[in-house]
């Protein structure tokens, strides 16, 4: 049984809620070498399976689905020539279905360039030194809308990053940030997320965290959101300071996140309350 901190417990007081059921989860290694999962690969979901049975079926049906409007504008901007350079993503890519298995792989590292690079930071990365563009701020509809297109080719694909080689070092930074308590209530994300999941906290269902869905339309938001975003509020409910998005701690978090996804398929765009 894992114990739960008592900062975890009076933060749950602060909110006024009740973590009723018996926490914790037995935790067994695959592998000697294999890192070893917060939660059992076979305990995994999705956080499409904490939502309402009506999110659940605005997800599902792509005509209905809010986010595929982000998709369709992405697939405006995928074809338009922008920048100095003159070219648009299509101009070298060819269709939007040729990103079909990318976003699986991400984040990923970057060789040429010797950094790890989200599917975020790396299409801005094309859009600044390919096209020559103006930078796209981090949560722009441009942004959103072309993050949502390429990883939406990959619907249905298992997530797979690689956390080997030269991405190893990004992983672990990943994996101790995970378990780091910050913030003035002192906690971590594997709190939430890997002792308590199940558990309602106020008006939600604390999911296991995943990021397979992202860039997601959330109600709450009116609008596509990245996972920095999401990840943002999670930093602020614990009262704590975001990385920057791009940043190496980010990058490193979301590497991570997409380790402890390994095998959840991916749902872009999904819907959250
Ligand atoms: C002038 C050509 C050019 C343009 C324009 C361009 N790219 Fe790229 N892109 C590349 C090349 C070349 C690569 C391979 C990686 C590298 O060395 O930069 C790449 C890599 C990528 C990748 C990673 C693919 C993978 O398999 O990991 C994505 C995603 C991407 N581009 C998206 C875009 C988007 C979105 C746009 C438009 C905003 C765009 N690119 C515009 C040339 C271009
Ligand atoms: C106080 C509890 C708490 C902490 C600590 C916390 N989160 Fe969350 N997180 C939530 C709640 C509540 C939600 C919204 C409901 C849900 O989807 O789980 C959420 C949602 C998420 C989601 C979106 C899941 C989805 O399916 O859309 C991700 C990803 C996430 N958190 C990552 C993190 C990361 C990374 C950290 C650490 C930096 C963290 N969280 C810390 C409570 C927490």
């Amino acid at each position: 049984m894992a114990r739960v901190s008592s900062s975890f417990w009076k933060f749950s007081a602060l909110l006024g809620i009740g973590w009723l059921t018996t926490l914790g989860l037995s935790r067994t290694a695959i592998t000697a070498d294999e890192p070893k999962p917060g939660i059992p690969w076979s305990q995994q979901k999705s956080g499409l399976e904490f939502q309402s049975k009506s999110n659940r079926e605005r997800q599902e049906d792509l005509t209905v689905n809010p986010g595929m409007l982000w998709v369709d504008q992405g697939a405006e901007i995928w074809a338009r020539r922008e920048g100095v350079a003159g070219k648009s993503c299509q101009d070298c890519h060819g269709e939007p279905e040729r990103m079909k298995g990318v976003a699986t792989r991400y984040p990923a590292f970057d060789a040429r360039m010797n950094r790890l690079h989200s599917l975020e930071t790396r299409i801005q990365e094309c859009r600044s030194t390919r096209q020559q563009a103006s930078p796209a701020a981090p949560d722009s509809d441009a942004l959103l809308a072309l993050s949502a297109l390429v990883a939406h080719q990959s619907l249905g694909m298992p997530v797979s990053p690689r956390i080997d080689g030269p991405a190893k070092a990004s992983f672990e930074r990943g994996r101790s940030l995970y378990q780091m308590r910050v913030g003035q209530l002192n906690m971590s994300c594997a709190q939430c997320h890997e002792q308590n999941w199940g558990q309602r906290l106020r008006t939600e269902t604390v999911s296991q965290g995943h990021g397979n869905g992202y860039p997601l339309y959330r109600l709450e938001w009116q609008k596509l959101g990245s996972l920095h975003r999401r990840m943002r509020s999670c930093f602020y409910s614990v009262r704590s300071e975001p990385p920057e998005h791009g940043s190496e701690e980010h990058l490193a978090l979301e590497l991570y996140l997409a380790w402890r996804a390994k095998g959840l398929k991916v749902e872009t765009p999904a819907v959250r309350r």
